[in-house]
């Protein structure tokens, strides 16, 4: 067999994968050379550990740590590798890393689990690529249909069944998702705080409570292409222009609620200096404590983008692309993994990210997570960060977990 690497050692090997030299920040989309080369690694490190890799055609792997003689549903516990376009290196990868250190730290500690403990990595998370988040994870927990998810398209028009082949693996007509209900017990998730809360309550590792409800909102603004000199300003129909009034009525209405609306991504046509352009899509995000919050919020951005478009003389077409309910985390869990360890409890704290622990808790699967301190609170940006001894207290916290949770 070969030598078991190290928390540290393991970081070392994935830090330059899919880096930018130029940002410094990670291009990790799923399916492309970087995460393929990822899985690659994620691959030999399980069976270099002994455990007994299972993949799916969509990329979905999971190395099982089951003992002789020990069988049935299992603990679940890991995260994803792929990255959002210029990404931090601890979004996913951190979770799968101290996954597997946490399955080395418990068998340095003579323990031999009673059911099987399994380290999962869920393909396309970010939805960087073809558009949905938790792509891997909602088919494996059948929160979503292969029919449905065969006819996804990346930017560049490529459609998932291809880029799956293009990648090595090998999907038919069949739904080939590692299907995981009924055989998963409880999942937990590891993942680097988004936020400031753990440095505000200066705690190294907090536990999640909720997540919000979220959604991606593609807006289609349609206008009239015309010059950009000879079109006098009283006679154009410039999509832009509805287009930036509505991220900035977006950013109004979030900040007045206490919620969230971002337009990250704006694709132009036909994006030339001098015309104005025929059509402006820009993909809403939206994020509110509550569902009902939600869908106020995306109505009242909505309404406010259509009476633009009504004075500028253009057109709108809003299509809700994915929405992800309100997640509750199973209380008694987070609690009991909050308040057994030395030294007081972790702090129990909300999160407004997505992760597929909140598929999987809504595929009714209880399930936790567990957040390590980010001392710039940045994320989705080459600033995320975590200290090496903040990553190593994660590490023996989740350990404690699958201890308790697997014995
Ligand atoms: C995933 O990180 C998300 O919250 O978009
Ligand atoms: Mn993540
Ligand atoms: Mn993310």
């Amino acid at each position: 067999m070969e030598p078991i690497l190290s928390f540290e050692q393991m970081w070392r090997d994935l830090a330059p994968v899919g880096r930018s030299a130029e940002s410094g920040g990670y291009f990790r989309q799923p399916y492309a050379a970087a995460e393929t080369e990822l899985r690659a690694w994620f691959d030999e490190v399980c069976r270099s550990r002994g455990l007994e890799v299972e993949s799916d055609e969509l990329g979905n792997i999971v190395g099982w740590w089951r003992p002789e003689g020990v069988d049935g549903p299992g603990v679940l516990t890991g995260s994803h590798l792929d990255s959002v376009l210029d990404g931090g290196a601890y979004d996913g990868p951190l979770g799968v890393v101290s996954a597997l250190a946490a399955i080395d730290v418990l068998r340095e500690r003579g323990f031999v689990p009673a059911r099987p403990v399994g380290v999962s990595v869920f393909a396309e998370e970010e939805g960087s690529r073809f558009g949905l988040a938790c792509l891997g994870s909602r088919l494996a927990a059948g929160a979503m249909s292969w029919e449905k998810a065969r006819e996804l398209r990346d930017r560049d028009g490529v459609f998932l069944p291809d880029a799956l082949v293009a990648s090595g693996l090998e999907p038919t007509d069949a739904d080939k998702a590692w299907d995981l209900r009924g055989r998963v017990e409880c999942f937990v998730e590891l993942h680097v705080e988004q936020g400031r809360d753990l440095v505000d309550r200066a705690a190294a590792v907090g536990v999640a409570s909720e997540i919000w409800p979220h959604g991606r909102y593609r807006f289609d603004f349609t206008g009239e292409a015309n010059h950009a000199g000879t079109t006098r300003m009283e006679d154009r129909h410039d999509p832009m222009l509805t287009y930036a009034m509505t991220a900035l009525a977006a950013n109004k209405q979030a900040r007045l609620a206490g919620e969230r609306a971002t337009f990250g991504r704006v694709d132009v046509a036909p994006n030339g200096t001098n015309a104005v352009p025929s059509r402006v899509t820009a993909w809403l995000d939206a994020r509110c404590a509550t569902d009902g919050g939600l869908a106020s919020l995306v109505a009242a951005i909505e309404k406010q983008a259509t009476e633009r478009a009504d004075r500028d003389g253009t057109s709108l077409s809003m299509t809700a692309e994915s929405v992800s309910g309100a997640v509750a985390f199973d209380a008694g869990l987070a609690g009991r993994i909050a308040a057994d360890h030395e030294g007081g409890d972790w702090p129990i704290i909300p999160t407004m990210a997505g992760h597929d622990a909140g598929i999987l808790s809504a595929a009714g699967i209880p399930t936790a997570m567990l957040f390590v301190r980010n001392p710039t609170g940045v994320s989705h940006s080459p600033a995320e960060h975590a200290e090496m001894a903040d990553c190593l207290v994660g590490v023996g916290a989740l350990a404690d977990t699958l201890e308790r949770l697997a014995g």
